[in-house]
């Protein structure tokens, strides 16, 4: 992926028109980070059906517009996948699903990587679901770079 400087289009669009904000109250999972960098944090909670699939997904958010547009991109993307295939939204594919991110603003998009896991933790722990590749997450992002 080349370099961008600025914020593309789409970028732009999830920051100014966010998809999926909000909460789930009967989330199957719910998972919350914080980007020890600048304090900012995001709550992800999914809602997964009996054949492990994500059927909705909603955030919360204190943070940045990089972190709002991640965080947006985020949750359209794991809607409809497998928990398992969840594990693949990666902070890169978010990004690269926004074509790019300033480098400046490369962690942000962690937060929403994390705040996945988080929320598949969460599912893992209270249905017994073991998810391959899944660690417990963190409580802090602090410079974890992937
Ligand atoms: Fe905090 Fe972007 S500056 S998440």
């Amino acid at each position: 992926m080349s370099q961008v400087t600025e914020y593309s289009e789409k970028v732009m669009d999830h920051f100014t028109n966010p998809r999926n904000v909000g909460e789930l109250e009967d989330a199957s999972g719910v998972g919350t980070v914080g980007n020890a960098k600048c304090g900012d944090i995001m709550r992800m909670y999914l809602a997964i059906d009996e054949d492990g699939v994500v059927t909705e997904a909603k955030f919360k958010t204190f943070g940045c517009g990089a972190a709002v547009a991640t965080s947006s991109m985020a949750t359209e993307l794991v809607k409809g996948k497998t928990v398992q295939e969840a594990m693949n939204v990666t902070n890169k594919a978010v990004m690269e699903a926004l074509d790019g991110l300033p480098p400046v603003k490369v962690h942000c998009s962690l937060l929403a990587e994390e705040a996945i896991h988080a929320a598949l933790w969460d599912y893992s722990q209270k249905s017994g679901v073991q998810i391959q590749g899944l660690k417990e997450p963190v409580a802090d992002i602090d410079e974890i770079e992937h």
